[in-house]
């Protein structure tokens, strides 16, 4: 094997083909070497839900473009690069768009990315103009964005292939972080928290689950907990949000496209819906980095607000004192914190410049 085969042989296509029907021997790989990201152990969350439990964050900010996006865009990008498409779109709260951007300069296609104005993280919209896309900002929320992205995919033959989470190559990539899961911990875990927007990624990690469970790959399937923003929790309240609102703008969607998958996921695996706050999520951001060293951002922390907040008794539909002795738990940290660095630069105190001398130093080290 050249050494370009074996580097080509690393990212979620080569490493789950076999799982992956809608590959075939023709199609082209697309791929940045994605996944195979960490699954970290907690031992603070761990010590704090006590009984032996046992909580891992699988850090999915460590993909190519820093988001879970890129296990989704390896087989979109390579389907649509097989189809002979010229240019691929999306709509976008941020991370969508930088994983299409880059998946489709890869692949020597055009990308189109259509954004709410003024509502994208900073590092997203930087990814989107470096990977060469055309960006196009809308007067409108994500959902708006979604809506026109539908209508422009109707038209066949304008060789542009929609590559948002309702092309269910998407959700094929997306669902290798379940694999991923069980083959570290030789088996599924007890509950699954992971934050949820335009619920795509829900419904792509328990299709993976259930996949696996159908081989006798896990001996049991996990209970799948769903965390909203409070300000955009349409399948919390069961009822469509209009204006969505929340710090978290990767997850300010107030119609999710795969709700029902959501549903499914929710009830099949007895599992529950949650929502966070803004407050709480940012807290569990602060946490996640002074206490774990792991830097998220803010969408990706509300798995683990999720997570506190059932410890807490603050989400009565999860009772965590049914979890048998050292359960297994998994929060998804779905994009990397240097993604939204405005929010969290709202929160540094200010830096004081000081004279380069020693004994000035030791005075600002508070000495
Ligand atoms: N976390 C992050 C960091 C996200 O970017 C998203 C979705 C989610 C969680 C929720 O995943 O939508 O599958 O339920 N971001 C999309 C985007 C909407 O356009 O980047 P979901």
């Amino acid at each position: 094997m050249s050494a370009a085969t074996i580097l080509h042989d690393r990212g979620v296509i080569a490493r789950y083909r076999a799982f992956l029907p809608c590959i075939g021997p023709q199609t082209p790989v697309i791929s940045l070497n994605e996944g195979s990201t960490p699954l970290i152990h907690s031992p603070k969350l761990s010590a704090l839900l006590g009984r032996g439990a046992q909580v891992y964050l699988k850090y999915e900010g460590l993909n190519p473009t820093c988001s879970f996006k890129d296990r989704g865009m390896t087989v979109a990008v390579s389907k649509a690069a097989e189809a002979g498409a010229q240019a691929v779109v999306c709509a976008s709260t941020g991370n969508t768009s930088a994983a299409a951007a880059a998946y489709a300069a890869r692949a020597r296609l055009g990308s189109i990315v259509l954004l709410p104005a003024g509502k994208i993280a900073l590092g997203k919209l930087v990814q989107a103009f470096a990977y060469g896309s055309k960006v196009i900002a809308i007067e409108g929320n994500f959902d708006d964005a979604l809506r026109l992205v539908r209508e422009l995919g109707e038209d066949r033959t304008s060789g542009i292939a929609v590559v948002n989470s309702i092309n269910p190559f998407r959700l094929e990539g997306q669902k290798t972080a379940s694999f991923e899961i069980i083959e570290e911990l030789g088996e599924a875990p007890d509950v699954h928290f992971l934050p949820v927007g335009n619920a795509g990624n829900i419904t792509a990690y328990w299709q993976g689950y259930r996949e696996w469970h159908a081989l006798g790959k896990a001996g049991r399937l996990p209970r799948m907990a769903g965390v909203q923003a409070a300000g955009a929790a349409p399948i919390f309240h069961d009822r469509l949000v209009e204006a969505p609102e929340t710090v978290a703008t990767a997850i300010r969607i107030g119609n999710p496209a795969s709700w029902d998958g959501a549903r499914a996921a929710l009830r099949e695996s007895g599992g529950h819906i949650d929502a966070a706050t803004d407050a709480e999520i940012l807290h569990a951001q602060a946490w996640l980095a002074r206490e774990e060293g792991i830097f998220a951002e803010p969408a990706s922390a509300a798995s683990v607000a999720g997570l506190l907040r059932a410890h807490a008794g603050a989400s009565t539909a999860f009772p965590l004192a049914s979890l048998p002795e050292g359960a297994s738990i998994v929060c998804v940290l779905t994009g990397h914190g240097l993604k939204d660095p405005e929010i969290a630069k709202a929160g540094l105190p200010e830096i004081r410049t000081v004279r380069a001398e020693k004994a000035e130093i030791l005075r600002a080290m508070g000495a």
